[in-house]
């Protein structure tokens, strides 16, 4: 367990205005600052209209075909309020059922207006691109070699951005940023696929919170998943869990092709690849095959950590893959006790990095235990609204205020 230096882990304690811990009676509301308190006030300014439980308390009265409602059939995905304005997704599972939700959708967003101070209500019909998954077992022949192409990178049909998640070490946060970061782009609208590519540790599946398989009905395109309003996939799939992977190059480079061209994933604004850590033969694959719009790097502040993800940056520019920008993650830990922050990893160092290179800095995520439990329990954090959320959204703005997503 991670003891702040400052207090110890000493409760009750709260943090005072000048930073230090300050020694409060049991029994009084003792809530960390910083990264929980007043969350929404602290990051717009105002107070929250409705809460999400009086949000979900009206949805539970907006009734859909099956007898049931919005709440009960499990169809609302990225519900968001900010001040005012209330946003969610409803994610049928098929196109047939879109159809049927559609007066659904508009009685929903009837009773949130109807909500006292809720002016704006963005509510969004989805239902997957192709037909609706079979509950067959995926027949898929792993590991084949890749199929000669001529040219150089082909722009994949339907997709219209592609973004690659490095770095140069594992276990820095790329499927942490990649999850969390899909999730956002969904809120904001966007239709968002995630691959994870990162065969020898794929997380995604768990990160997002899928326990089934994706099927292919004709044995020979795949159906991707659907969570949290993004369209998955995992090479993880493809190999039977628990058991380690041993695979040549070419049979790595055979099954990445195979996620780009044979997975049906409709049409997408922007499809975000998780990466194995390293610039092995999966990053020269993608980069050769694929039109990668760019990469963004995941790195900690810690010196071996940017040592390798400086090599990661060198092999993007190699292959005349744009680097859009540096993240550092795990930047900074605020005690959740007192609220000190520590940098454990160091701090700083990769907005030096970005400097000392000229490619932008998109900004600190700090170390926080609230994204371990959420990424584990397949919730990604940005799908709430606290402040972690935020700065994921406000990632994901940026990405799309410079067109990348
Ligand atoms: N900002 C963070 N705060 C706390 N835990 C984090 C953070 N980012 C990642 N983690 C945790 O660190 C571990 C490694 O992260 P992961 O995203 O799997 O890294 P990678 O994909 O680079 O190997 C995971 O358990 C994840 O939940
Ligand atoms: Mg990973």
């Amino acid at each position: 367990m991670l003891l702040c230096s400052n207090c110890m882990g000493h409760r009750p304690r709260i943090q005072q205005r000048d930073g230090s811990c300050g020694k409060f009676p049991d029994g009084l509301a003792l809530w960390p600052l910083r990264a929980h308190l007043h969350a929404e006030e602290r990051h717009t300014g105002e107070k929250m209209a409705v809460s999400r439980e009086d949000l979900l308390d009206t949805l539970r009265q907006v009734k859909t075909p099956s007898g049931g409602n919005l709440v009960s059939d499990d169809l609302v995905r990225a519900l968001q309020i900010q001040g005012d304005s209330v946003k969610f997704v409803i994610e049928a599972s098929d196109a047939a059922l879109a159809n049927q939700l559609a007066p659904v959708r508009d009685a929903a967003e009837k009773a949130v207006l109807g909500l006292p101070g809720i002016a704006t209500a963005s509510i969004v019909l989805t239902a997957p691109s192709g037909p609706a998954p079979k509950q067959e077992p995926p027949s898929l022949k792993v590991g084949r070699h890749p199929e000669p192409q001529a040219g150089g990178p082909a722009k994949i049909a339907g997709i219209d951005r592609i973004i690659a998640v490095a770095s140069g070490k594992g276990g820095v946060g790329k499927s942490t940023v990649s999850s969390n970061l899909a999730v956002a782009l969904a809120k904001e609208g966007r239709r968002v696929g995630l691959l994870d590519a990162d065969i020898y540790g794929p997380s995604q599946p768990k990160m997002m919170g899928i326990q089934k398989r994706p099927s292919s009905p004709d044995g020979k395109t795949i159906i991707p998943l659907q969570s949290h309003g993004v369209t998955l996939m995992s090479i993880g799939f493809m190999v039977e869990p628990e058991k380690a992977v041993v695979w040549r190059g070419p049979m790595l480079m055979g099954a990445l092709q195979q996620m780009l061209s044979q997975v049906q994933w409709g049409d997408l604004d922007v499809l975000i690849i998780d990466l194995p850590p390293g610039t092995g033969d999966v990053q020269l694959t993608l980069c050769q095959k694929a039109a990668v719009t760019g990469a963004l790097i995941v790195s900690t502040p810690q010196d071996v950590a940017l040592l390798d993800a400086r090599k990661a940056i060198d092999m993007f520019s190699t292959l005349k893959t744009p680097v859009l920008g540096l993240i550092e993650n795990m930047s900074t830990y605020v005690c959740p006790e007192c609220g000190h922050e520590a940098h454990l990893f160091g701090h700083g160092g990769v907005r030096d990095e970005a400097d000392r290179l000229g490619v932008p800095f998109l900004g600190e995520l700090p170390l926080s235990l609230d994204v371990r439990l959420a990424g584990d329990a397949g919730q990604p954090i940005a799908l709430g609204d606290g402040p972690m959320a935020e700065a994921y959204g406000h990632l994901a703005r940026r990405l799309i205020g410079g067109g990348m997503s």
